[in-house]
C-alpha cells in the first residue's frame, strides 16, 4: 500500500532538513522483537509519528494485544497535530494546542505519562530529542545516525552505561521510505512495486536504555599483542594502543587500547570499560607519529590478565 503523505508536513520537512525518512515495518519488526518482554504493562509513545503513516504505530497498534501494553500513545508534528490514543478497545483521537513539537508542553505532558518512547525521531534536531529523553529518565528505543556516537552528550551517556547500541546496526536496517518529492541520491536506491521510494543510507543505528541480549555476549577475542607488537603501535599523546579492527583487539592486553567507533556495536559493559573519547592527554585528537588517527574510543578489556601493561615500557615524553 502506497502511504500518502500530508503536504503540511513535507512542507515542514522541508524547513526541518530533510527529516522525512520512514522506518519500515519489517525494520521495527527485525529490532523490536528483541524487547517484548520488556513491554508488557507499559504505555508505549511514537512521539514523532502520524498514525496515518507511520509503521511504529501500525505495529504498536497490530501486536498491541501480544505484546500487553496497557497503552499507546502518538503525536506527530504539522499545522494540524493530533495526539491518539489507544486502549486496545478504542482510538481517542485529541487535537493538540501546539504543533506537536515532541518539546512543546502538551507532548511532554504525554511524555510523562509514558513508560517508553519508541520511534525515529528528526535527526536534525536530535541532541535536543536526546536530552529530553534523559531529564524526564524516559525509557526508550529510537533510530538514530551512527555519528551521533559523535555527539558529546551521547557518548557522556553511552560511557556511563546509561545508553548502549541496539541489536541492528548499518545494513542492519534495510532503508527508509521518503517521500516523492526526495530526490533518490547513493547507490543504494529501489521503488518497490507498492510504489514506495526506498533509500538505505546504511549508516543508521538503534539506540536505547531496554536491556538487550546482545550486551552481555563477550567478542571472541582471538589476537594476541605479546609477539605482534608492531601491529599494535602506542599513540603520540596517549598511553595506548591502537587497533585498527575490533576484532583485532588483542585477548592478553591489559592497558588501554584505541578502537573504532563501531566497536560500540560488540560493546559488553562485563568484558569493556569505555575510558575516553577521540582525545588523547594534550585533549587533541589521538596521533601516531604526527598523523591523527581516525575516530576512536579509548577502552580497557576488564577481563585481560595484568600481565603484559606492567612490562611495557612508559612511552616516551608526550609533549
Ligand atoms: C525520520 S522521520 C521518522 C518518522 C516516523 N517516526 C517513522 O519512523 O516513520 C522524523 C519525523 O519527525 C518529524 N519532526 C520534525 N520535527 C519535529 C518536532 N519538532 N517534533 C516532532 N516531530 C518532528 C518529521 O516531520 C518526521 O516526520
Amino acid at each position: 500500500m502506497k502511504r500518502m503523505i500530508d503536504h503540511s508536513l513535507l512542507d515542514n520537512a522541508k524547513m526541518n532538513k530533510k527529516d522525512e525518512f520512514y522506518t519500515q515495518l519489517i525494520d521495527i519488526e527485525k529490532e523490536l522483537t528483541h524487547y517484548t518482554h520488556l513491554l508488557k504493562d507499559k504505555i508505549v509513545y511514537c512521539n514523532c509519528d502520524n498514525p496515518d503513516f507511520s509503521n511504529f504505530w501500525k505495529y504498536f497498534y497490530d501486536n498491541f494485544e501480544k505484546l500487553g501494553l496497557k497503552a499507546l500513545n502518538a503525536t506527530y508534528y504539522g499545522n494540524d497535530a493530533y495526539y491518539y490514543r489507544y486502549d486496545g478497545v478504542n482510538i481517542i483521537k485529541t487535537k493538540l494546542v501546539g504543533n506537536g513539537d515532541f518539546r512543546s508542553r502538551d507532548c511532554v505532558k504525554i511524555l510523562q505519562e509514558s513508560d517508553v518512547v519508541i520511534t525515529n525521531p528528526p535527526f536534525s534536531l536530535f541532541r535536543d530529542y536526546i536530552r529530553q529523553l534523559s531529564d524526564f529518565e524516559k525509557k526508550f528505543l529510537i533510530i538514530s545516525n551512527i555519528n551521533a556516537i559523535t555527539y558529546k552528550e551521547v557518548f557522556a551517556l553511552i560511557q556511563a552505561n546509561k545508553v548502549w547500541l541496539g541489536i541492528n546496526f548499518g545494513r542492519g536496517i534495510s532503508g527508509f521510505i521518503v517521500p516523492d518529492d526526495y530526490e533518490l541520491y547513493g547507490l543504494e536506491t529501489e521503488v518497490k512495486k507498492t510504489g514506495e521510494r526506498i533509500i538505505s543510507p546504511n549508516n543508521c543505528m538503534w539506540l536505547t536504555n531496554l536491556d538487550n541480549e546482545k550486551r552481555h555476549e563477550s567478542i571472541e577475542l582471538v589476537k594476541v599483542y605479546e609477539g605482534n607488537e608492531d601491529e599494535y603501535p602506542f599513540y603520540d599523546n596517549y598511553f595506548g594502543i591502537n587497533v585498527n579492527k575490533t576484532k583485532d583487539i588483542p585477548a592478553d592486553f591489559s592497558g588501554v587500547m584505541g578502537v573504532p567507533v563501531t566497536f560500540l556495536h560488540r560493546f559488553n559493559p562485563d568484558q569493556f570499560e569505555i575510558i575516553k573519547f577521540r582525545k588523547g592527554d594534550d585533549n587533541k585528537d589521538l596521533r601516531i607519529n604526527g598523523k591523527p588517527t581516525y575516530f576512536r574510543i579509548l577502552i580497557r578489556n576488564k577481563t585481560a590478565h595484568r600481565s603484559n601493561i606492567e612490562k611495557i615500557v612508559p612511552q616516551p615524553s608526550l609533549f
